[in-house]
């Protein structure tokens, strides 16, 4: 039987009606949650990215801006601009969009922002205060799938999870909120040895180190749940014939458009897994949905207010 699909187009836009109701209440009390945007360079992902960012604050009516260095900023000219954002005091939220450009001292310039602002939870004072479990923004994605498996009622709290992946911006992260729902978690890497035998041990599997289709079935015990983070095109027909000969609507796809965009778990999982999140509308969307969040709870915690708990599990991990 084919895995149920964990839509996180639908997940996140359930979020952001939520939050619409509270960014209206927020105004009306005078206060317009603001997000500025640094995006260095012109790599066309993060443009799209950060362009998908803006157009979520435009739909809620929160403040925006974008802030768009070159490619050749020195790293000592970039800690300025985000000093300014710091200070100002509109400015609620600040993310750096990533990755920095190679000459840039990234870790430096993540360091630079108010923790108090960060909103993609990459400061070592918001890490230190997600390794303690205590309250503070959390990285976007990995708190978006929290919320996806919440509001899909999947259990967490005595569950094996292995989590493939180990970055600073989700695998780490997303297997501290795992562990702190209570789970068994197994972080896997390039020298994992078995990863097939270890991922089979999952209830939920996590992937999430950016190789395309790399997750197979074998990886897969029967009726696990599979968090998809990938995102990879793949323009070689002869791959696309491959990875597609089971799915023959998205091989006629790809050869329409010349290109398809897949996760890092083959499409045939879908036969295997009890649930399963699809590349495009899966993980993604729910990302730009946890930063609204993220900027709304920046806001309203700069302005000494309570936050509003949402949900069990969003306050749990908070
Ligand atoms: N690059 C890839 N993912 C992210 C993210 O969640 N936040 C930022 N700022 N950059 C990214």
């Amino acid at each position: 039987m084919a895995a149920r699909i964990l839509s996180g187009t639908e997940t996140g836009k359930q979020i952001r009606e939520e939050l619409r109701q509270e960014i209206q209440e927020l105004k009306r009390a005078g206060v317009t949650p603001g997000l500025a945007a640094v995006l260095v360079g012109d790599n066309p992902a993060s443009q799209i990215y950060v362009r998908n960012k803006i157009r979520a604050c435009e739909e809620l009516e929160l403040y925006s801006e974008r802030i768009t260095p070159p490619a050749s900023i020195r790293t000592e000219e970039l800690l300025e601009q985000i000093g300014q954002l710091n200070r100002r005091p509109e400015i609620d939220a600040i993310l750096v969009q990533l990755p920095l450009p190679s000459p840039v001292d990234a870790p430096r310039v993540l360091m630079a922002v108010d923790p108090a602002k960060d909103v993609d939870g990459f400061h070592p004072v918001n890490v230190g205060a997600l390794v303690a479990n205590r309250p503070a923004l959390r990285p976007c994605t990995p708190a978006g799938i929290m919320e996806l498996l919440r509001r899909h009622e999947i259990e967490i709290k005595g569950r094996r999870a292995v989590v493939i992946g180990r970055s600073d911006i989700v695998g780490k992260p997303l297997a501290l909120l795992l562990l702190h729902a209570h789970a068994t978690v197994t972080i896997c890497h390039s020298h994992t040895q078995d990863l097939p035998g270890v991922a089979r041990s999952a209830d939920i599997l996590v992937a999430a180190m950016g190789r395309a289709a790399f997750v197979t079935p074998e990886f897969i015990r029967p009726g696990a749940t599979v968090i998809d983070v990938g995102i990879n095109r793949i323009e070689d027909p002869g791959v696309a014939e491959k990875l597609f000969a089971r799915h023959p609507q998205r091989l006629e796809a790809f050869r329409r458009k010349g290109s398809a965009l897949v996760g890092d778990v083959h499409p045939d999982v879908v036969e295997v897994a009890g649930a399963l999140t699809p590349v495009p509308g899966g993980v993604g969307p729910l990302t730009i949905a946890m930063l609204m969040v993220n900027t709304v709870e920046a806001a309203r915690r700069r302005r000494g207010q309570s936050v509003p708990s949402r949900s069990g599990q969003m306050a749990a991990a908070r």
